[in-house]
């Protein structure tokens, strides 16, 4: 799964070919502990690709320097896969430790092999450590909570799998409304049970938190015994499946949005809406409005100022599904003057769906207006601003669902891109998870879905890069999921 940060958008792909790079984490199994070997020094690999690999090196260790070529043996599970040279070719200064990135003179790596090896090896030791190895660094705790969850699931699967059954032989017109009525009657009965089951395991994961591989152990036993008994739930399968290699997708987006029955079997519906209770989720329709309400604002405020016919220019970044514009058009049907919308996302597949949710929309207002689809990604903005072609400078910029999976210094970095595109009195609003966040469990243990989550002081902190005048304020938005940071830029009359 890519972390959004990573996520190239549309030209890094399509200009310069470069071969497929991949964290070693996500490549291969937690047990592979790939390690590259430099003489006698050893170091742990970060990522690598057919023609390199950069490793980690802690501040002490013997420097690899700029330039010089090195003979290296790469291991995996304690095992040579690869022997060659390599020129060191980028030395990154962090913290704890300096990624240096290794570029092959000789050989090459063969990754679909050293995947096959892994995988072999991985199974060896499935057979031989057992189901749940590490099983006593779980609380008892946690394995009480989630042995309710796991209780609970099953017996409602049966139960509502067996009365299913019954009302589909009956048939007809008369089965089908006993189904309906089923479904509901079991949603009603199930809500507050469930919301009781899965805080008393989110209370119960702050006892596997603080250590990883504590946290990590943890997760596991989630997703084995827990995950795929719910994989019925159209909107938990795709948020754990992440199809498209990142979590959030559009299709989970407008799962959030539409709220409605979706999934084969009466229990896959009623965990699917079960689901979407979760103030995540539910959060995602409030923020919505939120923004659509701010939006409108400026609207109004800008319409207010310049009477003559103004040019209201809206981004949304980020976009996914793009439900804000006919919300927009909904709230607003009408205008003088001339709104321009711009879409941003980095997945083209999200920019269609934006595209198709946006412009019947616009069309049918009473008003002028434009639409342009971006398919972008951040760091190509921050790399190269005038990708954004916002010559025209931005009265409001939303970003709701983004930051929530950027580091502190990129999400700064990213505001300060966005703030030099805003108009003078235009305004900006970041959305971002709150912490402290006593739910999180469903998202990290049964998704495997990792955010970032923020606290209000956080949220304050990203701003302190932006130029002097810019001003912050940190809100929640109605459904108290989301933080929104506000940032407005001096001038422009407001
Ligand atoms: C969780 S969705 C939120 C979508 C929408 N803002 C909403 O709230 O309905 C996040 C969206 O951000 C997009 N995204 C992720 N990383 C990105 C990046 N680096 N640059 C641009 N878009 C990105 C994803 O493709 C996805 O559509």
């Amino acid at each position: 799964m890519a972390n959004y940060d990573e996520l190239s958008g549309a030209l890094g792909r399509a200009v310069f070919f470069r071969p497929e790079r991949a964290r070693a984490r996500d490549f291969l199994s937690r047990h592979a502990r790939p390690t590259v070997r430099v003489g006698d020094a050893a170091f742990p690999v970060h990522d690598l690709s057919m023609n390199g690999l950069s490793v980690l090196t802690p501040p002490d260790a013997a420097p690899l320097e700029l330039g010089h070529v090195v003979e290296l043996s790469l291991y995996v599970h304690g095992r040579v896969v690869f022997q060659g040279a390599a020129r060191v070719a980028r030395v990154e200064d962090g913290g704890r430790a300096s990624r240096i990135g290794l570029a092959l003179t000789r050989g090459f790596i063969d990754l679909p092999a050293m995947a096959r090896q892994d995988q072999e090896a991985r199974l060896q030791l499935e057979l031989s450590l057992g189901a749940d190895p590490y099983g006593d660094l779980i609380s008892d705790e946690y394995r009480q909570a989630l042995q309710r969850a796991v209780h609970f699931v099953q017996f409602y699967r049966e139960v509502l799998g067996r009365h299913e059954a019954r009302y589909k032989l009956q048939g007809g017109q008369a089965g089908r409304e006993a189904i309906a009525e089923l479904q509901a009657k079991a949603l009603d009965a199930l809500s507050e049970p469930w919301r009781e089951v899965r805080l008393a395991a989110a209370y119960a994961a702050r006892t596997v938190w603080e250590d990883r591989g504590v946290r990590f152990t943890a997760k596991a036993l989630t997703e084995t015994v827990l995950t795929p008994l719910l994989l019925d739930a159209p909107c938990v399968r795709r948020s754990y499946e992440k199809p498209l290699d990142y979590p959030g997708d559009y299709q989970v987006m407008l799962y959030c949005y539409n709220d409605a029955w979706e999934g084969d079997t009466v229990f896959g519906r009623v965990f699917h809406r079960l689901w979407l209770q979760h103030p995540m989720p539910s959060g995602v329709r409030t923020r919505r409005d939120f923004v659509v309400d701010l939006a409108v604002r400026e609207h109004s405020h800008l319409a207010a100022a310049d009477r003559d016919a103004p040019e209201f220019r809206v981004t949304s970044l980020g976009c996914g599904p793009a439900l804000e514009v006919p919300s927009f058009v909904e709230r607003r049907p009408r205008w003088s003057g001339r709104v321009v919308w711009t879409l941003i996302d980095q997945d083209e597949e999200a920019l269609s769906v934006a595209f198709q949710n946006a412009q019947p929309a616009l069309s049918e207002a009473r008003g002028e207006s434009s639409l342009r689809c971006l398919n972008l990604s951040f760091t190509q903005l921050a790399q190269d601003p005038t990708l954004l072609r916002l010559t025209d400078q931005q009265h409001f910029i939303g970003c709701s669902g983004l930051f929530d999976y950027l580091r502190a210094s990129a999400a700064r970095e990213l505001l300060g891109v966005m703030y030099e595109r805003l108009a003078p009195g235009g305004l900006l609003a970041v959305g971002n998870a709150i912490a402290p966040n006593e739910d999180m469990w469903s998202p990290e243990f049964v998704l495997d879905w990792s955010m970032v989550y923020r606290t209000r002081e956080e949220m304050t902190g990203l701003a302190r890069d932006l130029p002097e005048g810019a001003q912050a304020e940190v809100t929640l938005e109605p459904g108290e999921a989301y933080w929104y940071l506000l940032i407005r830029k001096p001038g422009g009359g407001a």
